[in-house]
């Protein structure tokens, strides 16, 4: 048995009967071999920061070891290739040391390089989608290693099509970056500043970060458990039980509501359930407080969910993924 208890954010207790690491397609195909011949199914892992564990994977279970890093420039953009497996805020700190610019905004975020382009992860107003330039994924169906283009990606809000691809399994991700530092400072939270480095705009970023969520490593948690809910403004506009909520404007006639202030105003921050609590600062955010299951954590999501649904109408979705 592989004890992955310390491979997942929540140190949900879990554990594989088999477990492999990988970083090449042909370290893939030996595993894929295997596991045809088992008659079973791979599960991929990241550092586990959006995905709850089971307490037992059924799956043969992976991981990736990839930590490269490959390096062009094309004109005015460097081409950076890194590998699944790196620290997603180990990249933030790598670009800033090598002045390639772009992704000031994502520092902080927890989780891997791999599993960015799945969920398009987003915060102060960018998503990484806009400096993806391929993913380079191994395809378990066609046994071949693919370059997938943004455009095939179907990204959306905290959304892309390999949240429903089980037969790809992403190797690394080409980044198209910039040589000029050009900080995008549109968010709300970046209204009143200006930085002229790229270094004091990821300080100020950590900084906003860590005083609203919690450290993973003090008080273990999977970020926003819920995504913000977007309805058309027409539907907005209809549901009296919404009045007094902030709206946010998106294109397209659609308005985009804040979860975590629907929980606030519920005075659900700070509530304790089954061991899980809602951080006292951010009431989108799930804490382990003991012994956690999945299990445990499904309860709370439903009745965080139903509570919602009663009060405004809004049916929330789940951020992270149950394996
Ligand atoms: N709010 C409350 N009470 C709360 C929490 C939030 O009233 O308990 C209000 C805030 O005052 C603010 C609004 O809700 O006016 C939005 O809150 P915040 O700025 O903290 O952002 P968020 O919408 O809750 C999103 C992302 C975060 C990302 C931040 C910053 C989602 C689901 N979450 O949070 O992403 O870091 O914006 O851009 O879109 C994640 O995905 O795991 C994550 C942390």
């Amino acid at each position: 048995m592989h004890d992955l208890t310390k491979n997942n954010a929540l140190n949900l207790k879990s554990e594989a009967s088999e477990f492999f690491h990988f970083e090449t397609e042909h370290d893939l195909i030996k595993i894929l071999d295997r596991a045809e011949n088992d008659q079973k199914q791979l599960q991929i892992i990241g550092s586990g920061t959006n995905t709850i564990f089971p307490r037992h994977f059924a799956k043969i279970v992976i991981k990736s070891t990839n930590n490269n890093f490959k390096y062009s420039e094309e004109g005015n953009s460097v081409l950076l290739e890194v590998g699944a497996a790196v620290e997603w805020d180990d990249l933030i700190d790598f670009c800033c040391n090598k002045r390639i610019f772009g992704l000031e905004n994502l520092a902080g975020i927890p989780g891997t390089v791999g599993a960015a382009p799945i969920q398009n992860i987003g915060a102060y107003g960018l998503e990484v989608s806009r400096f993806i330039d391929f993913v380079e994924c191994f395809d378990t169906e066609l046994r071949i290693t693919r370059k997938i283009k943004p455009e095939n990606c179907e990204f959306g809000y905290r959304k892309s099509m390999f949240q429903n691809a089980s037969n790809l399994i992403v190797l690394a991700v080409g980044f198209r970056l910039k040589k000029d530092f050009e900080p995008i400072l549109e968010h709300e939270s970046l209204q009143d500043t200006s930085f002229s480095k790229a270094q004091d705009m990821i300080d100020e970023i950590r900084k906003i970060r860590n005083a609203k969520l919690p450290n993973p490593k003090d008080f273990p948690n999977l970020g926003s458990f819920f995504k913000n809910p977007i309805i058309s403004s027409e539907d907005a506009d209809s549901n009296l039980k919404l009045e007094g909520l902030k709206k946010y404007h998106l294109p397209e006639n659609k308005v985009k509501f804040s979860a975590g202030e629907m929980l606030d105003k519920l005075s659900l921050k700070g509530m304790k359930i089954r061991n899980i609590g809602l951080w006292h600062q951010h009431a989108l955010v799930l804490t382990s407080n003991g012994i956690v299951s999945a299990q445990d954590i499904k309860h709370v999501e439903d009745l965080l969910k139903n509570y919602v649904i009663e009060h405004y109408g809004i049916q929330l979705e789940r951020e992270p993924t149950y394996l």
